[in-house]
């Protein structure tokens, strides 16, 4: 094939598949995958399966740099562990070679410094693939903002929930342990804190927050066996981790009330923004229903945005990590129907419904948005700002790293931002 872009994939688990299966699929025209590099090969083995032909070469992390050196991508597609992001996103940088990284950028501050750093020396292009603000109703509060409807926005109200399926899924994966996530106040609420800094066009500076363990973990008074994850009931979760357990003896099916767990499930954040004005934060990981509510409150109104992605789970439904974010076709939606509703009320006014588009799709339909950005650059107009850059990322995971400071600690912190 000539005249494509030819793409590194570092990091073969679950989230690899959307960029792997895009390149097989409806980018192939201009984007192909050429190697792949893992610490475990029973998950390289399953992307080569996925291609067929002649397989592609494969590294261990020990051989990353033999591998831009040999290969010469055009790019790296970073799918990793969130901990390693930072090494791999810096060493191809230094060597001009495109980054596309899934969030967050990386979890602490050093490592945000660093990859600062080596971007403003770099020729490459950087992207974090922030999905959440392609996802239509999340672009369509940017609209609003952009379109000035509220005056100048000056507090928001943004609580985050995830529920028995999706919640307890980080209590079962490598997400447990806080030096490899960053715990959720940055592996997922990375997504948050860059929705809040892109909408509000703003940077973060103070961070005072509070958290701890209180629903997961050992001693709770639980229906333990509702938690159980069946891998062999999933023939891609079998065939990703059960399979490939030999080799490092990962478990994604962890005992989510087994000790050893280092992060969070329950969070709050107050952060103040440059322009002074503040966001209050709440994200919980146990809720019996998942979905998000945010309100944001300017100088000449409000915007509201509720939206439910799943309105209850059934006892035993823990498998269906793998059915997104559906309701069982069995389930009476009851008082809170799946949807999104989004509300503008200015002042002296009645508040009007913001008509929002229904996207089909993983992460609000936010996902295949997302890669038409990545792999065609360029090709569509983008007046919100969609694609984010290593600022984006830094910011929103220095958010983070600061909740993680003050909840260490029990006061305020100050975020450092890189000058950039
Ligand atoms: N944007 C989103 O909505 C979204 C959704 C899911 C995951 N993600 C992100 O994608 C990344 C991967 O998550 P996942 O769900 O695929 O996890 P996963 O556990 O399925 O995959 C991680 C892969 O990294 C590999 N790995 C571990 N250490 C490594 C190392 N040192 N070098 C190279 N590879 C290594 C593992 O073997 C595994 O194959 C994470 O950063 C996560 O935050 C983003």
């Amino acid at each position: 094939m000539t005249g494509t872009t030819r793409y590194a994939f570092v990091g073969t688990g679950h989230r690899a598949q959307l960029y792997f299966d895009a390149l097989l699929g409806p980018y192939a025209d201009v984007a192909e995958p050429v190697a792949l590099c893992d610490t475990n090969p029973t998950r390289m083995a399953y992307y080569q399966r996925l291609r067929g032909g002649e397989p592609l070469p494969t590294f261990a992390p020990e051989e990353y740099l033999a591998m831009l050196d040999r290969v010469r991508p055009d790019g790296v597609v970073v799918t990793s562990v969130d901990d390693t992001h930072a090494d791999y996103v810096v060493a191809a940088l230094e060597r001009g070679v495109d980054v596309i990284v899934e969030k967050p950028l990386t979890v602490d501050e050093p490592s945000c410094a660093r990859i600062a750093d080596a971007a403003r020396r770099s020729t490459a292009r950087l992207v974090v693939t922030f999905n959440y603000r392609y996802s239509p109703r999340n672009s369509a509060v940017k609209a609003l903002l952009l379109d000035g409807v509220i005056g100048t926005p000056t507090a928001v109200h943004f609580e985050w929930v995830l529920d028995t399926v999706h919640g307890a899924d980080y209590f079962r994966r490598w997400h447990r342990d806080k030096a490899r996530s960053g715990g959720l106040f940055v592996h997922k609420a990375t997504h948050h804190f860059d929705l809040v800094n892109w909408w509000l066009a703003d940077r973060p500076s103070v961070v005072t927050a509070h958290g701890g363990l209180r629903f997961y973990g050992p001693g709770g008074d639980h229906d333990t066996d509702a938690f159980v994850l069946d891998l062999s009931a999933d023939v891609r979760l079998h065939a990703l981790y059960a399979d490939a357990a030999r080799h490092d003896g990962y478990r994604r099916d962890q005992d989510v009330f087994s000790p050893g767990i280092t992060i969070e499930d329950t969070m709050a954040a107050l952060v103040r923004y440059e322009s002074g004005a503040l966001l209050t934060y709440s994200l919980t990981a146990y809720g019996p229903w998942e979905g998000y509510r945010v309100s944001i409150t300017g100088t000449r109104g409000r915007i509201e945005l509720a939206v439910c992605e799943r309105s209850s789970v059934p006892s035993g439904r823990a498998s269906d990590v793998v059915g997104w974010h559906r309701d069982a076709p069995d389930l009476p939606e009851g008082a809170r129907p799946v949807g999104t509703r989004l509300l503008l009320q200015r002042h002296w006014e009645a508040a009007e419904e913001v008509p929002v588009d229904a996207a089909a799709g993983t992460h609000g339909g936010g996902d295949a948005r997302l890669l038409d950005d990545l792999f065609r650059p360029g090709a569509a107009p983008d007046p919100l700002g969609r694609a984010a850059d290593y600022r984006d990322g830094v910011l929103s995971v220095l958010v983070g790293a600061a909740a993680n400071a003050s909840l260490a600690r029990g006061g305020a912190s100050v975020l450092v931002v890189p000058p950039w």
